[in-house]
């Protein structure tokens, strides 16, 4: 593993060895213990989207493996004024150790690892959200105890959180379902990668995708990026929303995850949000070990 790109391209042994360094790297900030695998190294983080969680969760890990990192907005790198990423990628390589780049286009983060020399960390493109859903994998293992044979189901958009989860999910063996309206389903590379797995179900019907599901998942309904188009898309997404009616579809013990930032009743009512605060939250947290984590992976 040279990158973290997206999820098609990590194996199911990558992933787990990701999620169980993880668990280690908790455990050890959890009692004290000292883990600077990355003493020395320097991780350029550039964001050309907002963002709470990637950027804080990035910068505190790399302080806590004993590195630096430079948060590196594009605002301010020329970047931003048209330098193409092609030399950025060159030129951050012989100062950097890493690089972590969230921004829209896919084709920017495979050009940055194409052109670079050091290992790129994809924190968001408008196709992929690996580190979040490394997150989540955590968080389901942590609380149901394993991910094989679980039933995850995502109600909403078909936009980087639901692609990274269906790859990410069946790779680590779980069942999918996914409810999305005819036109905001996910890409064809993502559905053509899912259609090989009998486990894994498209429907248009919220109800019908959470029937049994251990685990409901959902997004905003426009992402960074959309703004022009929330209207529409509130129209749209009309009924695509995880409330009591839907949680009573899954099984009784079903956990609720929501990578942030929640719209509350949008995509989930705040009754379910905060009745299951102690998983999300616990979701918010795990972005900063499985990062940690890959970070070791691919830097040390
Ligand atoms: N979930 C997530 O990536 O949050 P931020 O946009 O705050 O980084
Ligand atoms: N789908 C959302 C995820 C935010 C973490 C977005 O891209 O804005």
């Amino acid at each position: 593993m040279k990158h973290l790109l997206k999820m098609l391209d990590l194996t199911t042994e990558e992933i787990t060895e990701i999620l169980d360094l993880a668990d280690q790297l908790k455990y050890e900030l959890n009692h004290g213990i000292p883990h600077p695998h990355l003493k020395g190294k320097t991780l350029g983080m550039i964001f050309q989207k907002a963002s709470t969680r990637t950027r804080v969760s990035f910068e505190t890990g790399m302080y806590q493996l004993g590195g630096y990192p430079l948060f590196l907005s594009s605002n301010d790198l020329q970047i931003g004024r048209g330098e193409p990423v092609q030399d950025t990628a060159r030129v951050l390589s012989r100062y950097l150790n890493g690089i972590m780049i969230r921004t829209f286009e896919q084709s920017e983060v495979e050009a940055l690892a194409e052109y670079g020399s050091i290992p790129i960390i994809n924190g968001l493109t408008d196709f992929s959200h690996p580190c979040q859903v490394l997150a989540d994998l955590m968080t389901i293992r942590e609380f149901k105890g394993k991910l094989e044979g679980l039933k995850m189901c995502f109600i909403g958009d078909g936009n980087n959180m639901a692609n990274s989860l269906i790859v990410g999910c069946l790779k680590m063996g779980m069942a999918v379902s996914i409810a999305c309206p005819d036109d905001y389903q996910p890409p064809k590379e993502i559905l053509d990668f899912a259609t090989q797995y009998d486990c894994f179900e498209m429907t248009d019907s919220p109800a019908q995708a959470a029937k049994n599901a251990d685990v409901l998942i959902t997004d905003v309904w426009a992402s960074m990026g959309q703004e022009s188009e929330a209207a529409k898309r509130r129209e749209a997404f009309a009924g695509y929303q995880i409330n009591d009616e839907l949680m009573a579809c899954a099984n009784a013990d079903a956990m609720v995850l929501h990578c942030l930032p929640a719209h509350r009743e949008e995509e989930i009512t705040e009754k379910v949000f905060e009745a299951h605060a102690k998983e999300i939250f616990e979701e918010a947290e795990n972005r900063l070990h499985a990062q940690k984590a890959v970070m070791v992976k691919l830097m040390a």
